[in-house]
């Protein structure tokens, strides 16, 4: 491994498995990159902490306690595509445990519009800042960017807010973590409908990656033709005996499913309009569609939507999605505080 990281196009083409240590270090979760690097245990353990943050958070003195952690260190948001609830959701998790924030949202605003390369770029924060998390819409980016940090005389960790239209690990953990906590059970034995742009979705992808840690998971997978979810993902779903089956009929599964995700057409990675060519009317959840889903069936959207889900259906009880939203803060708010080794303190409190 020692010499493949000391060249990016070498180890960029490496597995993603062989490069999971680079991004650890004694033992623990280093930079947050892809959802492979989550087992069950530490899943569990962020959920456990995610909901200790949410209590502790409740009292002034519980917040004060919070806010005394890690108030020594600085992290940068650097998200030049856009975003409103990673962004603020990263921002205000940082707050809750103390951190400064620095942020660049836009190339136009910093000296990369002078000619600076993005690597040089995120290479300056790391003059400032303890923790960078950044989103980026060039694939491999972020990777890249953490690979650069690691090597640097400066090392610092680097968190993924979504990265091309490969994956987005944090939503990924808040999406998990709410399966975890709305169904009964947890997500052991559940089926989850998945539905919606699944070819260029970031965030149906890391989901698909973490049900590896669950036991008898069953996906559906419903999506236009041309929108099918990628092959990587179904060979890593066979590869880890995950059942799945591919769809274009919503009505014939969603009486069986646990959970059903709603997912937005992905149409900023369009080259020629093509998403135009889509007829999207069918991956569509209708407030009629209530009465058939079952009594415990959950609705999820990683937002934002579009037409995907009529907004009479944020009524029910089964709609989760602006909890699933919320969720976003404190367990991102769970892995900063593993990144820097402060859970323990967390845990401990009386
Ligand atoms: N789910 C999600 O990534 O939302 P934003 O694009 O608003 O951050």
């Amino acid at each position: 491994m020692t010499d493949v990281t000391r060249n990016w196009e070498e180890f960029n083409s490496t597995e993603v498995s062989a490069k999971i240590p680079f991004f650890t270090k004694d033992g623990r979760l280093y930079d947050c990159l892809f959802a492979q690097q989550f087992d069950r245990a530490l899943l569990d353990r962020l959920f456990t902490l995610a909901n200790k943050l949410r209590a502790t958070a409740q009292t002034k003195e519980g917040a004060d306690f919070l806010l005394s952690l890690l108030s020594h260190k600085r992290a940068m948001l650097y998200f030049v595509q856009p975003s409103t609830r990673t962004f603020l959701s990263f921002q205000n998790a940082c707050h809750l445990l103390g951190l400064k924030t620095s942020e660049i949202r836009d190339t136009n605003t910093s000296s990369e519009i002078k000619g600076e390369s993005p690597e040089d770029s995120v290479r300056t924060f790391s003059s400032y800042v303890d923790l960078i998390i950044m989103r980026h819409p060039v694939p491999g980016f972020v990777e890249k960017t953490a690979w650069v940090m690691n090597r640097a005389k400066r090392p610092v960790p680097v968190i993924s807010g979504g990265s091309g239209k490969d994956q987005h690990p944090t939503q990924a953990l808040l999406d998990v973590y709410t399966l975890d906590s709305q169904l009964e059970g947890g997500v052991d034995g559940k089926t989850i409908v998945m539905v919606g742009d699944l070819k260029r979705g970031r965030t149906v992808r890391s989901l698909s990656y973490l049900m590896k840690n669950y036991k008898r998971v069953k996906l559906y997978f419903v999506s236009p033709p041309q929108l099918r979810m990628e092959k990587d993902i179904l060979t890593f779903l066979s590869k880890h005996t995950i059942p799945y089956r591919e769809t274009d009929d919503l009505g014939s599964v969603m009486r069986e499913a646990d959970a059903i995700y709603m997912t937005r057409i992905q149409d900023e990675h369009d080259v020629a309009g093509e998403s135009r060519k889509v007829d999207y009317s069918k991956f569509q959840f209708r407030a009629e569609h209530l009465a058939v889903i079952k009594k415990t069936c959950i609705i999820m959207h990683p937002l934002p939507r579009r037409e995907e889900i009529e907004v009479e259906v944020d009524e029910d009880d089964r709609a989760v999605y602006w909890r699933q939203e919320r969720n976003g803060m404190w367990v991102r708010a769970a892995l900063i505080a593993h990144l820097f080794s402060v859970e323990d303190e967390i845990l401990g409190r009386k």
